[in-house]
């Protein structure tokens, strides 16, 4: 069957349009911790929005390879547009991640193996894994924002100041640095790495 007219062609068109948005939409959320001073929160966004790029540059390549340059590829799709604070952003981020992981990206790899395209499937699926992990980072972070556990641990952890390098072992990160004087949403922060994979 030609290329053009399987469902995978439009997934692959779609999920490349999906990245981009959700890249752009990150950079967003980024900015909105930035506001609050949250430096290393902003950072960590910024990775996961870079990563979105990276996996919307997966799929073009791969559209490129199966189909070629195309003048005009229509979309029958729908995309989340949602607005709000740093929190809400979070929480929105939280939900399209999950969304990608459990549902969107393995219905997309299902079909592809269906119509044939075992290396499309394959990088469907390696994707969802991902977002599985963005998910899970999300989740802790609109958690953390919301009870305003960031820079809180009920056991004492090493704190980093991610400016001038200070360190202190404690159960909460200082307010001010006493070294460098950044403010706390500078220190680094402790990403969630437990319940990525079932
Ligand atoms: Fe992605
Ligand atoms: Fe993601």
């Amino acid at each position: 069957m030609q290329f053009e007219k399987t469902k995978t062609y439009q997934n692959l068109a779609s999920a490349f349009a999906g990245e981009c948005q959700a890249g752009m939409r990150y950079q967003m959320i980024a900015k909105l911790a930035m506001q609050e001073d949250l430096k290393c929160l902003s950072d960590a966004i910024r990775t996961i929005a870079k990563n979105e790029t990276f996996h919307a540059t997966q799929f073009f390549n791969k559209m490129i390879e199966k189909a070629g340059s195309k003048e005009n590829v229509k979309l029958d799709a729908g995309y989340p547009f949602h607005a709000g604070s740093l929190l809400e952003g979070l929480q929105f981020a939280e939900g399209d991640e999950k969304d990608e992981a459990t549902e969107i990206y393995p219905a997309f790899a299902t079909t592809a193996k269906e119509e044939g395209f075992e290396d499309v499937a394959a990088l469907f699926s390696m994707i969802a894994e991902v977002e599985k992990h963005h998910n899970v980072i999300f989740n802790y972070f609109q958690q953390a924002v919301k009870d305003g556990t960031l820079y809180k641990c009920d056991k004492p952890i090493l704190w980093i100041c991610s400016q001038c390098g200070h360190m202190h072992v404690a159960t909460e990160a200082w307010k001010v640095c006493p070294l460098c004087k950044a403010k706390q949403g500078y220190v680094e922060l402790h990403l969630p790495f437990e319940g990525i994979k079932q």
